[in-house]
């Protein structure tokens, strides 16, 4: 049996006062959220993190991007070690913002994400395919490339692997709960050609345009264990409803 997960990624979104409003809404529904069995992430902007993780210590945080490299002379970037050491405990790579606007490569996803396992962090790898790749019938070959190249040496069983459409971010378009599945269904019987019980206890995540009126079709899918969210993230009320739907699914 699977946990639900849900995981909120702000981008360039978001201030003290939408951490606050989150915590704020979180107290307010302790009673029933203290009995939802979904775990759920919020990935802010990285400058927000240390004090989130002391102020709102009930509260899981991720970061939305990371260096693969530790030390050194990389203007701008931060380390899954110095992640690690503010209570960072997931963060996402591949992104397709970060593929397509800052050149991020499967090996880099590699690496980050074998960087980020020996923080002792999760990683959430993005994995998706472009509108022209699906209508060239391209989706699978594109999916089981990046998990090849994206997930070389990198410990299946400390991950999350998120399916996103780069056609479906922000874009108001959804992948259809079948279209979603199948895509799922082939991630999981890759998986289980590593390793079958890694593949029976992956979390699953679909993101794109997840809202909460079409959370709940898209979570009972079989394969589909949760989602990683974007704007309606940006939204208590709705990032709640769409934990509730992963949870009632
Ligand atoms: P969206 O973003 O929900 O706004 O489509 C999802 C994502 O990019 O992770």
């Amino acid at each position: 049996m699977r946990q639900p997960l849900v995981i909120a990624n702000w981008k360039l979104n978001g201030s003290r006062d939408l951490l606050k409003a989150f915590a704020d809404y979180a107290t307010s529904q302790s009673a029933e959220s203290a009995t939802l069995p979904v775990a759920q992430v919020i990935c802010p902007p990285v400058i927000f993190l240390a004090e989130a993780v002391r102020q709102y210590p009930d509260m899981v945080f991720g970061a939305q991007h990371c260096s693969e490299h530790t030390s050194g002379a990389f203007t701008g970037e931060t380390s899954t070690g110095m992640l690690q050491s503010v209570g960072c405990r997931y963060v996402l790579v591949g992104h397709s913002e970060r593929r397509a606007l800052f050149g991020e490569t499967d090996a880099q996803v590699a690496a980050k994400a074998k960087a980020i396992q020996q923080a002792g962090m999760t990683p959430v790898v993005c994995v998706g395919e472009t509108e022209a790749e699906r209508d060239g019938n391209e989706t699978s070959a594109v999916i089981l490339k990046q998990l090849e190249a994206g997930l070389e040496g990198v410990d299946l069983a400390k991950l999350v692997i998120a399916y996103e459409p780069v056609w479906a971010i922000g874009t108001g378009k959804t992948a259809s709960p079948e279209q979603a599945q199948e895509v799922h269904a082939l991630i999981r019987s890759w998986l289980q050609k590593q390793n079958s019980s890694v593949a029976e206890n992956m979390q699953l995540l679909y993101g794109g345009s997840v809202k909460p009126d079409n959370a709940r079709d898209l979570f009972s899918q079989v394969d589909i264990d949760g989602g990683l969210i974007g704007a309606a993230s940006l939204e208590p009320h709705q990032f709640a409803a769409i934990c509730k739907a992963a949870q009632d699914s």
